[in-house]
């Protein structure tokens, strides 16, 4: 029931003489870099690529929330519990932008949220993976949020003005997400033998599926072509991933920890690090629902969903009650 649809072949794209006008004319004002605001016309294929990109983005900072809230209570000091509380309610925050954002696309919050429960839109994988200890939390924040602050910075520039401006506040958010992840691997590297060990762990199971956040590789990117024509993504996700190992190795470096690749070398031509890919047949398994946490995620979603309806009721029936009243005083 939860499985996530995956669909394989890379999209092909339009050229100039395949365009109609309409389209011909869209295509020039992405050229030189216009902003595309909600009433403006689009490509139907345009509304689809963004409503798919920015539903699953939000879904991703709302199922995010998932993994981490788990730990508010058990965080060892008040001051991290303050921290992370603060962190778990941005990503709440996250999500009601975004889900704002792709509205103004025609779609309701509750449609998204409908095809999120069944299977019919994705969040992102990294959030099927278990945080077993406290080092995750700090291992989620610096690599987790790096890589989504990698990801995020160019979509600043995104060709749709209400993504472009959510992703704005986000990536201000997203950096003191990732500095109190480094925070926390700082304090446990230069902990006890034990500590050490610990936060070891989290970046050895962290550091893959973080990578896997970027998305399958170039040639299996289904999307990447016409996103990237239409400037709805700035970036492939080879050299977003490429960015994010070149930014984080030093940072591991520094915090005395090795990154679980034996094949990790500097490339002096390239000018950035050779290193594994992940495995991509667990990131295809996990999209298709079958990771560690797929299923717990889903019924914890559902749940919230099902809890919340008589809340979301009793809004709708003040709400009505409000304006039959307006409506009565008018008269
Ligand atoms: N997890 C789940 N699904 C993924 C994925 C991932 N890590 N990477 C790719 N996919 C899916 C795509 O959605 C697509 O599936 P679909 O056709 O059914 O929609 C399929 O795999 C093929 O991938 P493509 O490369 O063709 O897809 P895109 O062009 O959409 O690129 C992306 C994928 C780079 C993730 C892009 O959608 C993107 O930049 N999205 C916006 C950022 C985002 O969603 N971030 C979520 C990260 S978590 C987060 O921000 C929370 C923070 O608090 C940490």
């Amino acid at each position: 029931m939860y499985a996530q649809m995956v669909k394989t072949g890379v999209s092909a794209v339009k050229t100039r003489e395949e365009m109609s006008e309409q389209e011909r004319a869209f295509q020039a004002r992405i050229d030189a870099g216009e902003k595309i605001e909600p009433k403006d016309w689009m490509p139907d294929e345009y509304r689809k690529t963004l409503i798919r990109q920015i539903g699953q983005h939000a879904h991703s900072e709302v199922v995010g929330q998932l993994p981490e809230g788990n730990w508010i209570t058990r965080a060892p000091t008040l001051e991290r519990k303050a921290i992370l509380l603060a962190k778990v309610q941005d990503e709440a925050g996250h999500g009601l932008y975004l889900y704002c954002a792709a509205e103004t696309l025609g779609i309701s919050r509750d449609e998204m949220i409908e095809m999120l429960h069944a299977g019919k839109m994705k969040y992102s994988s990294i959030f099927n993976y278990p945080t077993l200890n406290w080092a995750d939390i700090g291992a989620i924040g610096w690599l987790v949020d790096g890589a989504a602050i990698m990801n995020q910075v160019p979509l600043q520039r995104t060709s749709y003005g209400p993504y472009s401006r959510a992703m704005i506040r986000i990536c201000k958010e997203e950096s003191f997400h990732q500095r109190q992840g480094y925070d926390i691997m700082m304090k446990m590297a230069a902990g006890s033998p034990e500590q050490k060990a610990m936060a070891q762990d989290a970046l050895n199971r962290f550091w893959y599926p973080s990578l896997m956040m970027f998305g399958p590789s170039d040639k299996e990117s289904v999307h990447s072509a016409q996103s990237m024509a239409w400037k709805i993504k700035i970036n492939t996700n080879d050299e977003l991933r490429q960015k994010f190992v070149d930014q984080t190795v030093p940072q591991a470096e520094y915090l005395g920890l090795k990154v679980p690749d034996e094949a990790l070398r500097w490339n002096e031509d390239k000018g950035g690090y050779d290193f594994s890919e992940p495995d991509w047949n667990e990131f295809f398994e996990v999209l298709r629902g079958n990771g560690p946490c797929n299923r717990d995620r889903m019924r914890a979603r559902v749940k919230a969903w099902e809890d919340g309806a008589w809340f979301r009721e009793g809004l709708l029936a003040h709400g009505e009650k409000r304006a039959a009243r307006r409506l009565k005083t008018a008269a």
